[in-house]
Parts: structure tokens; sequence; C-alpha cells
């Protein structure tokens, strides 16, 4: 149960329920004991504050949590989402095997937000920890119970939580799985899951096809490594095709980035297995999608490649050309995100993407400038910019414009090729996104810079530490707001 902070105004006030929840709630109405938790102190509603009453007169569960909302007009999706999330991380520990969410009928628009928080709270980074009690740690059954309201209307929306939050919680498995477990062979495995459980077509370009094509960047950063690349579509397609529009998500697939031959420091080089995680979030948008079934074709492309260092892996200055026709001075071999969405990007425009959305942990330089909290957006089309801005916002994750300035491309400079892979030092996440551009070009193009936000090195009362699942809840919405346009 979610109660709200008492106003200041309001704090002798002689209201029934302390002024803590609303007078509609049907709770509250039964009995004195909020007042009373109220006037004792011990409860004042600030947001996620939680008290335990053990059997309360008028309520048939055993145990009776309220959690604390905060101030009742600054609440919004974002705080609905966390709640379920700190209910379900703060019981789970303590053996509770199901959960009924109550929630005013005020509170009936965040149904949706607030079964994605539980669904999300639940999910740990303990696949491989084998402490016997983990079974015993487990929540099996979320109910949200809202009086009143309409009945299919409020399934719906616990319903599309629930897939969209397990769509998010398959990317963070992906993400969390070790290098040695999941290498671009199991990432295919993985995709092909997804889409024929949900009757989606998939093709798989290996690397002889890719060979054929000409995807010389990608094939460059692959052939250090004895685990052969691929090249992923995961194609949706709507009941009713939406206006010819053909909205391509692609993401960075590098199950493990040792830097190459532009070898990164061993301190931290662990946490590069994460380095796929924008192949991730397509895998996990694309299986929310084939179930949520928006009116728009969408394909996924990823790219999945291991940046390693064999006897062949590929040398800083070595030049390559990529399925564009365009030739890439590779002045670090590091910075093989770029090279290997190059001829993702290429290959999406000439399967006939009209509008491309791209999620690659890229840059070390966006946590620079933004730090965790933000994915970096970077686009050569305002228009799409703001539609998935306003698609980010609504599925409550934070996205910040990053500038394109046509200075900015004047860093890119190859003495010897059509484009180096590297800028100088500065500007490091949009000479990266310059580079990508020139790949995307013309179509409307959105880049997601998601390396400062795909993985929480601290857990949150309501989240896991470690793979977020960051971009997927905005790519689903992105493409079921395609039709209200
Ligand atoms: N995968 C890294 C970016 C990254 C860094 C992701 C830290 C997550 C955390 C990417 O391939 C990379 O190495 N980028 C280089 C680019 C540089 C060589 C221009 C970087 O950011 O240092
Ligand atoms: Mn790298
Ligand atoms: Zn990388």
């Amino acid at each position: 149960m979610v109660c709200f902070e008492t106003e200041e105004k309001e704090e002798n006030s002689s209201d029934a329920s302390g002024g803590l929840i609303s007078q509609d709630s049907p709770i509250a109405a039964q009995s004195g004991w909020l007042a009373e938790l109220r006037t004792s102190g011990e409860f004042t509603g600030k947001l996620y504050e939680m008290t335990v009453l053990h059997r309360p007169e008028g309520v048939a569960a055993k145990r009776l949590v309220i959690v604390g909302g905060g101030k009742k007009e600054k609440f919004s999706g974002v705080e609905a989402r966390r709640i379920g999330g700190v209910l379900v991380r703060a019981l789970k520990p303590k053996g509770i095997r199901s959960l009924v969410l109550a929630l005013e009928p005020s509170q009936a628009p965040w149904v949706l937000e607030s079964a994605e928080g539980m669904v999300l709270g639940a999910w740990e980074a303990d696949k491989y920890k084998s402490d016997p009690k983990k079974d015993e740690k487990r929540i099996d059954s979320f109910t949200i119970a809202v009086p009143g309201g309409n009945e299919k209307t409020l399934r719906e929306a616990a319903e599309r939580g629930r897939v969209i939050a397990e769509a998010q919680n398959l990317t963070r498995d992906l993400v969390n799985e070790p290098a040695n477990k999941l290498n671009p062979a199991a990432l295919v495995a993985a995709a092909k899951e997804v889409a024929s459980g949900l009757g989606m077509m998939c093709e798989v370009l290996d690397q002889e096809a890719m060979a054929k094509l000409g995807m010389g960047a990608l094939l460059g950063v692959a052939q250090g490594s004895d685990n052969p690349p691929y090249l992923i579509a995961i194609q949706y397609r709507p009941p009713v095709p939406y206006d010819g529009e053909h909205l391509a998500l692609v993401g960075k697939g590098v199950t493990f980035d040792t830097g190459g031959i532009s070898i990164k420091p061993s301190d931290g080089m662990e946490k590069m297995k994460y380095d796929m995680a924008g192949a991730a979030a397509v895998i996990g948008a694309m299986k929310a999608i084939g179930q949520l079934k928006p009116s728009i074709t969408v394909t996924g492309y990823i790219a999945t490649v291991e940046n390693m260092v064999n006897g062949k892996a590929q040398r800083p200055g070595d030049i390559v050309k990529a399925l564009s026709g365009k030739t890439i001075e590779v002045l670090n071999t590091d910075a093989e995100g770029r090279l290997i969405l190059a001829d993702a990007l290429t290959y999406a425009n000439r399967n006939g993407a009209t509008h491309i959305v791209d999620a690659a942990t890229l840059t070390g330089a966006i946590s620079i400038a933004l730090g965790h909290y933000n994915i970096g957006a970077f686009t050569n089309d305002e228009e799409l910019m703001n539609r998935f801005l306003a698609a980010s916002r609504a599925a409550g994750e934070k996205t910040w414009q990053m500038p394109m300035d046509e200075e900015y491309k004047e860093y890119l400079k190859s003495a010897f090729a059509d484009l180096p892979n590297i800028g100088g030092r500065y500007g490091g996440s949009i000479t990266a996104a310059w580079f990508l551009r020139e790949f995307a070009d013309p179509t409307p193009w959105v880049h997601l810079d998601i390396a400062g936000t795909a993985w929480l090195d601290d857990g949150k009362a309501w989240l896991s530490k470690g793979p977020s699942g960051v971009a997927v809840r905005s790519f689903v919405q992105l493409a079921l707001d395609w039709s209200r346009h």
C-alpha cells in the first residue's frame, strides 16, 4: 500500500487518515491504525519509507506493508516503478512468496509501472552463485489490487508492464552472462529463440556471407578472435502494415572487448563482457514488440563479434573497406564498436529501413560527459530525436541529447583513407557518433551511447546491481507510439 507524505499545512488536521492517504482509500477507511501510525510519527510517507504492520485490524493479509509515496504532486510513473521494486526487494529475503500491491483508485494510472517495477525488482545478478537458499528468496506471485476502475484496462496495463519488464530482464540475463558463456554464436541462439517463439523471421549472416557482401569493417574486428562473427536480423511485421515505414533497431554486440592490439588496461577489463548490451537491448525489445504488436514493421539488427588478440588480429594502421564502399584507417583497434556498426547501419539502410535507432556501449567518454544516469543520444534528424525523447520519457528512461555540430566532424580526418576510426582527445562520444553518421545518412537516425547506463556498479533499493537493461523500454515505447503520429 502506497501512502503519500502529509502536506505541512495539514500537520494538525483531524483528518481520520492523518492526511497520509486520500479519503478514498478503502483500507484507511476500515480502521484507525493508520491515523495512529501517523500521530506516533513512525511513518511520515517519505518516498520509499517502509513500515510493516502485523495482522492489522480489517485486513486479511498476515502483514501489511505501508510504503511512502513522497509528495503526492511529484508522484509519477518513475516513483511507481521504483516503489514496486523497493517492495519486492525488501520482502524477497524474508521468505515471502506472494505479494499484493494495494493501490487506491487515484493510483490506478500507475498500474503498468508498478507491474514493471515488481518484475524488474525481482531480478538478481546471482545466476552463478550457489546459495542453496536462493530459491527460497523468490516471490512467486505478484498481484495488483485496485478497487473500482475498468477491469479490462487495468488487466491490460498490468500485463503490458509484465511483458516489457520480462523483456528487459531477458536483456539483463544476456548482459550478465560472462564472455566464456556468451559468445557471438550464443547471441545468435538467443535471438533465434526469441524470434521463433513469437513467429518472427530471423536471418543470420555468417562470416562467409558477410565477406561476400564486403563487410570489411565488421570482419576486420572479428579476425582477431577464434569465435566467428554474425550479423543477425529479427523482423517483426505488423498485422496491418503502416505507411510503408520501417523502423530498424541496431545493436552493438561485442561479446568481449579486450581492445584488440590497442589493448585495454587489465584493471576493470572484466566488465567488457557488457559490451554487447546494445545487442541485448535489441533482442529484449524485439521480444516485447513481438508480443505487444505495434503497427509498424520493426527489424532488429545485431552485429556480434569478439574483439580479441590472436595472430591474425587487425593492427593499428590497417585500412579496411566498409560495406558502404568507404575506406577506414583503423588508428585504434579499441574503437571497434563503430566499425561493426558501420556495416550494420549500411545493411539496415540497404534492407529498407526508413528510420534507424542504434544502441551501443560505444565510448567511455559518454560517462565522462553524462555520468551514469542519462543515455547520450545523437541524431541527424530532429524529428526522430523528438519522438525518441518523448518515448524515452514516457517509458521512464533518461536520455539527454548531445550536440552534432558540423565542427566536430573536423576531428575525423585520415591521411590515408576516407576516414579514421577515432577522433582526437576531445568530444570522444561525439566523434564516435559522427563516424556512425557517415553510414546512417541520409536515413533519419538516432544513436544511443549506453556505455554509462547499461551497467549499475551499485545496486539501488529497487534494482539489483549489474546489467540495467537500459534502452529496452524506450525502444518498445517508440515502436508502440508510432501509430499515434
Ligand atoms: N566498449 C568500449 C567503450 C566502453 C568503455 C564501454 C567503458 C563501457 C565502459 C569501446 O569499444 C571503446 O573501447 N571505446 C574507446 C574509444 C577510444 C579508443 C576512441 C574508449 O571509449 O576508450
Ligand atoms: Mn573497444
Ligand atoms: Zn567496445
